[in-house]
């Protein structure tokens, strides 16, 4: 499941790397999706897929069939309510998340807030840049609360990002000194 799935990139090359797994992809923006969204209905030998599914929807009301399927949550470089449920650790957003995993799934954030260009946006969303002391004196414990357990996390400098099946990644990569953090929990 891709949350904030954007144009729908790493669901549609997820879906032509592993052809017997299913992807969804999740976003209340329809526009960009366009593209991706056509093509996967294209014949397979001009790039249609048969295992991936878009929904418009967002994160606060995720639909009630998708309830307890998810094998695996991606949240890649989210935006707006997004980006500060996931930075904050916020009980609802992450209530609907744990909703639709199974137990022991895994939820991936990746993201990338940089403290000048970002600033209204953090404001308005009561983030801060994520570092040591917000992950293991807060975050940790909103997660749990909601029912993840932190497993994993870390940063990367600028130009040294690992490589991210996402538009996102190649657009913010090469704009100015941004860090990467990603975060990994369990459901539980
Ligand atoms: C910067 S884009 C990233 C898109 C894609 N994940 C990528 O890596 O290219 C952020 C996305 O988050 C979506 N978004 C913002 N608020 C959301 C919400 N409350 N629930 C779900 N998606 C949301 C936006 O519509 C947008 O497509």
């Amino acid at each position: 499941m891709d949350i904030g799935t954007g144009d729908g990139r790493f669901v549609y090359q997820m879906c032509q790397k592993n052809p017997e797994k299913f992807y969804i992809g999740i976003d209340p923006a329809q526009e960009p999706l366009q593209k991706i969204s056509e093509k996967i209905y294209r014949n397979k030998k001009h790039g249609g897929v048969d295992n991936a599914l878009f929904i418009k929807a967002s994160v606060e009301n995720l639909p009630d069939e998708l309830t307890d399927i998810a094998d695996e949550v991606h949240v890649h470089f989210p935006w707006g309510s997004l980006l500060g449920a996931m930075l904050s650790g916020e009980a609802a957003s992450l209530g609907q998340l744990r909703k639709i995993c199974k137990k022991e799934s895994l939820l991936e954030l990746i993201t990338s807030v940089d403290p000048g260009r970002d600033f209204t946006q953090m404001e308005k969303q009561k983030i801060a840049i994520p570092n040591d002391e917000i992950v293991l004196n807060f975050l940790v414990e909103n997660y749990r609360k909601s029912g993840f357990e932190i497993r994993e996390y870390g940063f990367f400098d600028s130009g040294n990002w690992p490589n991210i099946c996402s538009s996102w990644a190649a657009k913010l990569k090469i704009s100015g000194k941004r860090q990467l953090f990603y975060l990994i929990s369990q459901a539980i």
